[in-house]
Parts: structure tokens; sequence; C-alpha cells
């Protein structure tokens, strides 16, 4: 089958790559012309485990094509997916810009059925939004041409990303066209293998799917964040109560994991979204704000307790920290509202100094972070160390888990871990002299 994908991001590339591998032809539109010109030199623009490597097989097989131009790419296509990004707005709510200037564009181009899908994360009713852009770009064209708009979203997680398309826990299909279903099911067959994977409902019902299984999953962490801090009051540990309410089968291991607050571009602009939502259209969303309240607290809380251990100890003006980890979690390299941010902002607003690492984020931290003059970043893990007071570990890398902590405690000036992830066990850090203070648990 045919399909044009517009936004070459981190879901449009694993879409296309993924569609492609199954032996559609597909072509990745962007408007940005350098990460067009570095596909086509075989070079990804993202870090995604797997993304690469098939990627380049398909293009070199002649299933996957990136180019620029819009029109050239939908000529051929019966699927059409919108891809673009929906970042939030700063009064929180979602920002269809670039949703609308697609579906502008489609309608200047179109010429014969077409189905057009949504997969970037939009708000309910976004679907009539764009059907009726594309209607009145045909209206000025004056002419008539048959197409359906879709609802698709995506639930694929980065750093997992491949694995997540080409194993979907559900595909879920917003319209109430039984035909364009079918050509639907037909597309998502190799992915959906079993019938119930493939989930068809109304397109509001759709787009409402999107960000309830955000915020569900966003309300877990949270949660988990304010047992934690209750858990250091109380003087219980948090991991023997994940441990004890996991085992549940009605509530899972999954997703309570305490931490730094969830960041990413998904999680913190998809629950200001829903926020917005309710707003609009004079509902109550108490929970979801609540979410949203917790997690912008929990986001600066390893940074106080640096604070809090310093300014005990003849104040913090002048220390160093050195933090690992920059990435919003382990396995990607996007630093979208990563936590690590906050916490570099509110430690060097304190008036200390940071020296930090990671293992792909970097490039991107020395673009995002080349205004504070108060950071460093590194090129080896042990490096930032060389001086430092203390270690913050702020996102969840394996090369993180098992480090050496006599060359740890040797380099820092004082033997002192702030860890955000949880990542050590508190026995063994007792033993090796540190001291330890983590999330949810005894110091
Ligand atoms: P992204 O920023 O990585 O990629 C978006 C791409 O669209 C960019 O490369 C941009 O240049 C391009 N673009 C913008 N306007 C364009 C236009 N008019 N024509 C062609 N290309 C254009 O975004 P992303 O992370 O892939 O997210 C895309 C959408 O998917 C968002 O709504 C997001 O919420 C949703 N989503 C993201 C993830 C994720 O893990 N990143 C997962 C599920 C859903
Ligand atoms: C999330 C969802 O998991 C995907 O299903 C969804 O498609 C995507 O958002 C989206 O809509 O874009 P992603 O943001 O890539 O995926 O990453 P997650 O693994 O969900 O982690 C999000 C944040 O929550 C990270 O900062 C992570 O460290 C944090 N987290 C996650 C916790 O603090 N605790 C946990 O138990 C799990």
């Amino acid at each position: 089958m045919n399909v044009c994908i517009i936004g070459t991001g981190y879901v449009g590339l694993v879409a296309a790559a993924c569609l492609s591998e199954m032996g559609n032809d597909v072509t990745c539109i962007d408007v940005n012309k350098e990460i067009i010109n570095r596909l086509n030199d075989g070079k990804i623009h993202i870090f995604e485990p797997g993304l690469e490597s098939l990627v380049s097989r398909n293009a070199a097989e002649g299933r996957l094509t990136f180019s620029t131009d819009l029109a050239e790419g939908m000529q051929d296509a019966l699927f059409i997916f919108s891809c673009v990004g929906t970042p939030s707005k700063t009064d929180g709510s979602c920002d269809l810009s670039y949703m609308d200037t697609v579906a502008e564009q489609i309608g200047q181009h179109l010429s014969d059925y077409k189905i057009i899908i949504n997969k970037s994360t939009v708000p309910v009713g976004t679907a009539d939004r764009v059907k009726a852009i594309i209607q009145k770009e045909l209206d000025q064209r004056g002419v008539s041409v048959e197409f359906d708009v879709v609802s698709n979203p995506e639930f694929l997680k980065e750093g997992d990303a491949v694995n997540d398309f080409l194993k979907p826990d559900r595909v879920i299909v917003g319209t109430d066209n039984v035909r364009t279903a079918k050509l639907l099911e037909t597309l998502y067959a190799p992915f959906a293998r079993s019938r119930d994977k493939m989930i068809v409902m109304g397109v509001r019902s759709a787009e409402m799917t999107k960000y309830a299984a955000n915020c569900m999953l966003a309300t877990k962490i949270s949660f988990m964040n304010e047992v934690a801090n209750l858990c250091e009051t109380v003087g219980a540990d948090v991991k023997e109560v994940r441990a004890g309410i996991g085992s549940d089968r009605r509530i899972g291991y999954h997703f309570i994991y305490p931490g730094v607050g969830y960041g990413g571009s998904c999680f913190p602009k998809d629950v200001r979204a829903l926020i917005n939502t309710a707003r609009e259209y004079g509902c109550m969303s108490n929970l979801v704000e609540a979410v949203d309240t917790v997690n912008n607290r929990q986001k600066r809380q390893i940074a106080d307790k640096v604070i809090d251990y310093f300014s005990a100890r003849g104040g913090v003006n002048g220390k160093t920290v050195a933090v690992w980890g920059l990435s919003f979690k382990a396995n990607t390299d996007d630093m979208r509202e990563s936590a690590a941010l906050d916490i570099i902002q509110v430690l060097t607003d304190a008036g200390m100094k940071i020296r930090a690492y990671d293992p792909v984020a970097s490039e991107n931290g020395k673009k995002i972070l080349a205004d504070n003059s108060h950071v460093s970043i590194m090129d080896g893990q042990y490096d930032p160390l060389d001086g430092a007071d203390a270690l913050a570990v702020v996102t969840d890398w394996n090369q993180f888990r098992n480090p050496d902590f006599n060359r740890i405690k040797k380099m820092l000036v004082h033997p002192v871990i702030f860890d955000g992830r949880n990542l050590f066990s508190r026995t063994f850090m007792k033993d090796m002299g540190f001291s330890y203070i983590s999330v949810g648990r005894q110091p």
C-alpha cells in the first residue's frame, strides 16, 4: 500500500520505518530540509534504538523515501499520516498550528480519494477541525474530492519505539466510516495480528483515549511520588511499598516508580492539554490538575535536597554538583521537559555550579544549556566528578546502575550521592561510606 507520512520526528520516522518494513511504499515529508538531507544520506537525526538500521535497510530497498515536497509525496498515497508536533501553548492548551498548516497543504493538493490520519496527539474535535480546513481549501479551489479524516493516536514510548510500533498493545482507529476502518485494518494487520488488538471507535472517543491513557499513566507516577514523599516523613521505604502494592494485579508494577517527576514531550503537555479541554467545556479536572501540581513540585525535589544538605554544612554558594543524566529518561536523547533542566536551574539559581554527563543527550544539552554559564557538559561519565562536592543521579541510564563507587568516592570532595531514581541499595551505600539521599527512602 502507498503511504505518505508528514512530520519525520520520533513518531513519524518510526511509523514510516515500521510500515515500510511490512512492504508498504512510504514517503516521509518534513519541512526541515536538514532532517531530510540527513535521512537521504542514510543518517537519522534522533537517538532511537534499532531505528537507524530499519530506516537504512528499507531506504536501500526503495520502499522508504524522504522529501520536503508534500504535493509529490501525497500524489500516489492512499493513506496520509499527520505526525507533526502539537506542543503546549503558554496557557497549557495544545498548539494546533502545525496540524492546521498540514491540513491546508493537503487541501491545496488533494485530487483523489485519500484517508487523512491524525496520528499526533490532538484534543477532542481536531479531526472535525482538520476536515473543515481541508474542505475550505477544496471549496476555494472549486473542486470536489472525497476524503476521510481518521483519528489514530500513537502509543509508542521513546527508547522502545520500534518495538512498541511493531508489537502494539492495541491500535486505536477513530472513524464512523466502515470502509475506512477496513482499509486501516488491512494496513495495520501485520502489527495487530490478533483481531482484538484493533479497536475501532468514534473519532472523539479515539482522540479522548490518547489523553486518558497518558493522564492515567501520569497519575500513577504522581501518586507514587506523593506516596514516596510521605514514606520519607513517616519512616517507610517506597521500594518496599512499591513491591507490596505492585503484586496486586489490579495495580501492577508498571509506572509506579517514584523519581524526579515525569518529563518528556508528552505527559507534561498532554496533562496540561486535558486540563485545558476540561476548562474549555466547563468541566472539572481536579485530579489531573493535582497530577500536574505534584509533578511540578517533584521535578525540583532532588535539587531542594541538595540545597538543604549543603545549607546545613556551611552553605551552597560556589559548590559544584556532578549531574549524571540530562535526557528525560534512559535510552533517548530527548531533553524536552526533562527534570534535569529544572534541577540544574534550581541549583544554579542557588549559586551552585554544574558539571553534567549524559551518554547520548550531551550534544542536545550543550545547545539547550548554552546560555547558563554555570553549566559545563563533559564527555566522560566520571569527568564531572573531578573535584565536585556531590553527585546527583537524574536519569536512569543502565550504565549508572553499577558504577565504580571507589572511584566516585575518591573524586568527590564530599562522599554524598543524591539519587533521583533509586538506583542503588541503601545498605551498600552505607557500607561504602557514602551519605546517600534518594526518593521515598530513609537517608
Ligand atoms: P517531533 O517534534 O519529533 O517531530 C515533528 C516533525 O514534524 C518535525 O520534524 C517537524 O519539522 C515536522 N513538521 C512540522 N510542521 C510540518 C509540516 N507542515 N510539514 C511537514 N513536517 C512538519 O514530534 P514527535 O515527538 O514525533 O511528536 C509528534 C506527535 O506525536 C505529537 O503530537 C506527540 O504528542 C505525539 N506522540 C509523540 C510520541 C513520542 O514518544 N515522541 C509518542 C506518541 C505520540
Ligand atoms: C509516554 C507513554 O508511555 C507512551 O505510551 C506515549 O505514547 C507517549 O508518552 C506519548 O504520548 O508521547 P514517553 O514519554 O516516551 O512515553 O516515556 P515514558 O516511558 O512513558 O516515561 C515518561 C516519563 O515518566 C519519564 O520521565 C519517566 O522517567 C517517567 N516515569 C515513568 C516515572 O517517573 N516513573 C515510572 O514508573 C515510569
